[in-house]
């Protein structure tokens, strides 16, 4: 596993599809990507981590998984933790994914418990923040992000182990993606933001956009000022569409 936050980020979040056969698709995309130097990282679901784990051994596709339980091990039917996440080979996790905090409805203190249960298990974090469209209407966006990422920083939070994904739910699978001065401003609100923290004084983590991101539109997204990646829902099922993105940077 390497993971560059100088480098571009492509993350492919699976979400509730895959089978055992798209391994296969796998193999073509690593044969894709073999010469890129950006990071690449698929999120299949729980049941795929292990077998796209074996086959994306000695390439540069990383393995992670979509969410975590803040505890290693217990009686919490359902969940996984970290510490198996990354027993079955993974290296990433994403943390408070607006579906995810939309299921489960916990508090921030449930976000910073995993992000600290991901970081002792070595996993490097990918946050995601986001506004509905009621704050964005009532014009507390910013107000609402400022909050959710103060809630996500732990003092285990490093550029090393930190990845920070602005993914505005109003554009989640809806294909409304955020205008590109949308972006634009969110973005250097958060690098704003983070920079101010003690625990980001030394460097940045990288800041991702989320949110109906395809082939089409992600060349012109990437180009924004301090967007250094993107998170990647309905277009990462499909391995064309998805190397079609990375090869947009
Ligand atoms: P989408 O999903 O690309 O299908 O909008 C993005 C995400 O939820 O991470």
């Amino acid at each position: 596993m390497k993971y560059n936050p100088d480098s571009t980020t492509f993350a492919g979040n699976w979400k509730m599809n895959g089978r055992q056969d798209d391994t296969l698709d796998i193999e073509k995309l690593i044969k894709l990507i073999s010469e890129d130097d950006a990071n690449i990282i698929l999120f299949p679901p729980y049941t795929l981590i292990s077998s796209f784990v074996n086959i994306s051994k000695n390439s540069n596709l990383n393995i992670g998984g979509q969410d975590c339980h803040h505890e290693d091990s217990g009686a919490f039917t359902g969940s996984i933790s970290a510490s198996m996440i990354r027993d079955s080979g993974a290296n990433f996790v994403i943390i408070g994914h607006s579906e995810v905090r939309a299921m489960h409805g916990k508090g921030p203190d449930n976000i910073i418990n995993k992000i600290q249960s991901a970081h002792e298990n070595n996993l490097i974090t990918i946050i995601c923040v986001g506004e509905d469209i009621k704050v964005r209407s009532e014009g507390e966006h910013y107000n609402f992000i400022s909050k959710q990422l103060k809630d996500s920083v732990s003092t285990t939070s490093n550029r090393n182990n930190t990845i920070i994904a602005y993914e505005p739910i109003w554009a989640i699978g809806t294909g409304n993606t955020a205008t590109i001065e949308d972006i634009y401003e969110m973005h250097a609100h958060i690098n704003n933001t983070l920079q101010d923290t003690d625990i980001f004084k030394k460097g940045n983590p990288s800041l991702l956009y989320g949110g109906s991101v395809n082939p089409e539109n992600a060349g012109e997204i990437l180009s924004i000022d301090n967007v250094s990646g993107v998170l990647v829902g309905g277009s990462s099922l499909d391995y064309s569409k998805f190397n079609e993105i990375i090869k947009s940077k």
